[in-house]
């Protein structure tokens, strides 16, 4: 789709459907056992150029992990956890189960299982490799309007998981953290989803939880610069091999301020992001792939689509180029002490460098675009994601072995 990344569409790189009759009962699969429907049977390849999870379509649960080794392991027991995560990831994305399973995800099919690992900033000292240790972690900046918990950021090790089933999802987060033994223990753990795939009558963008279609202006695979904006080439000068293929992924905990957000009219809405929310068209006209028309003015005189819409300050040819895949979950998790909803966006970007993708376009954005005040960024990550794994080597087996 134009769209860039959709919800429920099977399809593209490395993702595999069985066909069948989309689950009314009637077809039977390998051995006469009932055809898996095909939000089921759809498989993501674990081996390949790049790890799964990034360019995969969103799928409609996620589930994010921060681990932090434990005390006393180092770059021998990191190596082992991910032969370990890279085995029960290749596992259970081909619908396998394990041995001594527990049984969560029986009936179901891989469900689209995505499992994606990547490395923070600390993990290079713990484990003697801070030679290899790429500029690209170098911490953020600090944002003005930032209020992040260190508790709930950062970490040694990440893993992003998604499946357009919960159990599915869950039973793959639990392999996960026992896989971890004693060689890791979790820092943190976010909760997300997206839409059901098939809960539209055709794949569309999906929607955040202000009701904003939310992905359109995303980087397309089918771009030509699409490869060089979000992964790491090969033999790049200064930069680190093991992570040529890889990808940088920035993890934010965005608190969407509802009850606010909630009382502006729909007109005031539209303004902030300078889109519309009924189907996502730039309010300079057409409709949600058109380009936006920043120089269009409306009969006041003033630019259709304001100077501090989202979509204005955000856009690459307002920042140099600067472009990042946004490929985010929406989370809920009840209302916070002071009565107000425990929800927003876990926003995750992915760009070959964050110093060209996400730092440039939040640092414009922290100086106060419209939608700033309802919004509030709680926690951050940033992770260097390796390529994916070849046939026979786990994944960051270039930086451990
Ligand atoms: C565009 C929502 C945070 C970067 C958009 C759009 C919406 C949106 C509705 C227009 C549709 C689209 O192109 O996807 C939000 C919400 C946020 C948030 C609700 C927080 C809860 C951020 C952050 C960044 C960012 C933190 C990066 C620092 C972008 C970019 C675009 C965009 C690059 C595309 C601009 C273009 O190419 O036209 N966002 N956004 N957004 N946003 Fe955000």
């Amino acid at each position: 789709g134009a769209a860039g990344l959709v919800i429920g569409a099977a399809g593209g790189a490395g993702v595999s459907a069985a066909v069948s009759d989309g689950g009314s009962g009637g077809a039977s699969g390998p051995g006469g056992a009932p055809a898996l429907s095909t939000v089921g049977a759809t498989e993501v390849m674990f081996h390949g150029k790049h790890q799964a999870g990034i360019t995969t379509p969103s799928q409609s649960r996620g589930h994010l992990m921060a681990f932090d080794l434990a005390p006393g392991a180092g770059r021998k027991e990191a190596a082992a956890l991910l032969r370990r995560w890279s085995a029960t990831a290749k596992a259970l994305m081909a619908g396998e189960a394990p041995a001594g399973d527990t049984g969560v995800a029986l009936d179901a099919g891989p469900s689209s299982l995505t499992i994606t690992f990547g490395f923070g900033r600390t993990f290079f000292d713990r484990t003697g490799l801070t030679a290899r240790r790429p500029a690209e972690l170098d911490p953020l900046p600090a944002f003005s309007s930032d209020a992040l918990d260190p508790r709930r950021s950062e970490g040694d090790l990440w893993v992003q998981i998604g499946a357009d089933d919960a159990l599915v999802a869950f039973h793959a987060l639990r392999a996960v953290q026992k896989d971890a033994g004693d060689a890791a223990r979790v820092r943190w753990q976010m909760n997300g989803f997206n839409r059901s795939a098939g809960a539209t009558a055709k794949p569309m963008t999906a929607r955040n939880l202000m009701g904003q279609i939310d992905g359109t202006g995303n980087p397309k695979p089918d771009e030509p610069d699409f490869d060089r904006r979000i992964f790491v080439p090969a033999g790049a000068p200064g930069g680190q091999e093991w992570m040529a293929g890889g990808s940088y992924a920035v993890v934010r905990r965005i608190r969407m301020l509802l009850d606010d957000w909630e009382k502006l009219s729909l007109e005031k809405q539209e303004k902030v992001i300078g889109r519309r929310k009924s189907d996502g068209a730039p309010l300079s006209g057409g409709t949600e792939t058109s380009e936006l028309d920043l120089n269009k003015l409306g009969p006041d005189g003033r630019p259709v689509i304001p100077d501090n819409a989202h979509a204005r300050i955000s856009a690459p040819e307002q920042n140099g180029g600067a472009a990042m895949l946004r490929r985010p979950f929406s989370f809920h998790d009840g209302i916070a002490p002071d009565g107000t909803p425990d929800a927003g966006l876990l926003f995750i970007c992915w760009q070959a460098d964050p110093l060209r993708g996400f730092v440039p376009v939040q640092r414009k954005l922290d100086r106060g675009d419209a939608l700033s005040p309802f919004i509030r960024h709680e926690s951050s990550g940033l992770y260097a994601v390796p390529g994916g794994a070849a046939e026979g080597e786990y994944v960051g087996q270039r930086l451990l072995e």
